[in-house]
């Protein structure tokens, strides 16, 4: 079993998080064999959200909402499937995952992720997870690139832990993570320019006219297409992150999930000092309506996340 260390748990999610610790560790080499463990980025189907499903998706939902069984989750959330599904009717946890985040860049090598959020359980499936973000009691994300990582936070600070492969252990690296106050990267898809809104091309113009504009500063701009990777990077350096609203259609919401992506990174990044909106007002103060539902989202240094709320006027 990996080697978490104990007093930075609560002993009642500890199984959960053995659980999902176990199973990141037989995806990450998985993913390491890449082509030689099958063709993991084949498209295989659509989710609730008419996304494609790559074989990696399909096999990751799979492994986890196995090895959640036993485990204290009553309700397990997947992006890959349209409902809740009841693990264990005596359980007192519900947990939402987005098993494989970023699976576009499956067949490119570049870090993929695991997010998850944890609640407890209330009287249904669905209530269990169509609450108020503040009522999370654990979020976390695993990366699989270079390194396997995994950040994770009970409300006490965000921890990160480091995968050691000739142990098999996560092994802790820092106990309270902080999120730089001041940024020096953005990031955006910026293909989707002409479809912004006002206030998010004010943000991103200032930015571009660095030090001879407002900001006074240079900014470097980054987008990997991965929110797990783009997290931790932010979550170690600083920067701002914007899926915003815009006008194509289906996204007057924006791309990321409430349950199982937005509301997890806003935890995280909040526990590491760092905003998260949805461009306006905290992630953490929204309750989810749908479980399926999207939310536009902006995270990352403090400065930049409160400049973009006072350009939304
Ligand atoms: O939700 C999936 C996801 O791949 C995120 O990991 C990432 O931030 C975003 O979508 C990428 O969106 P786009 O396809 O617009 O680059």
């Amino acid at each position: 079993m990996p080697a978490i260390d104990p007093a930075l748990i609560p002993n009642a999610l500890r199984p959960i998080i053995d659980a999902l610790c176990a199973t990141s560790i037989d995806l990450s080499r998985v993913i390491a064999r890449g082509p030689l463990a099958g063709k993991l980025g084949a498209g295989v189907g659509e989710n609730s959200d008419g996304d494609q499903q790559k074989a990696l998706d399909v096999m990751a939902d799979e492994m986890f909402e196995a090895a959640l069984r036993g485990t204290g989750v009553r309700y397990y959330a997947s992006e890959e499937q349209e409902d809740v599904v009841t693990l264990d009717d005596d359980g007192g946890y519900a947990l939402a995952t987005d098993p494989l985040d970023g699976s576009s860049n499956i067949d490119v090598n570049v870090t993929i992720g695991t997010i998850f959020s944890i609640f407890e359980a209330a009287d249904n499936g669905e209530a269990s997870f169509l609450r108020k973000s503040s009522d999370q009691i654990a979020a976390g994300y695993i990366a699989y690139g270079p390194q396997t990582l995994l950040a994770m936070t009970f409300g006490d600070g965000t921890q990160l832990y480091v995968l050691d492969p000739e142990r098999c252990e996560f092994v802790l690296v820092e106990a309270r993570m902080t999120l730089p106050e001041a940024a020096k990267e953005f990031s955006i898809n910026a293909s989707n320019r002409r479809h912004w809104t006002p206030p998010i091309l004010a943000y991103v113009e200032e930015c571009e006219r660095g030090r001879d504009g407002a900001k006074g500063k240079d900014m470097n701009f980054r987008w990997v297409g991965s929110l797990v990777a783009e997290t931790h990077r932010i979550l170690t350096r600083g920067g701002t992150f914007l899926y915003p609203v815009d006008a194509r259609p289906n996204y007057e919401n924006g791309r990321l999930r409430m349950v199982y992506e937005v509301g997890p990174m806003a935890f995280l990044v909040e526990q590491a000092g760092g905003k998260a909106t949805d461009g306006v007002d905290p992630i953490l103060s929204l309750t989810a309506e749908a479980l399926h539902e999207r939310r536009p989202f902006v995270f990352g240094s403090a400065e930049e996340v409160e400049r973009i709320a006072a350009l939304h006027g």
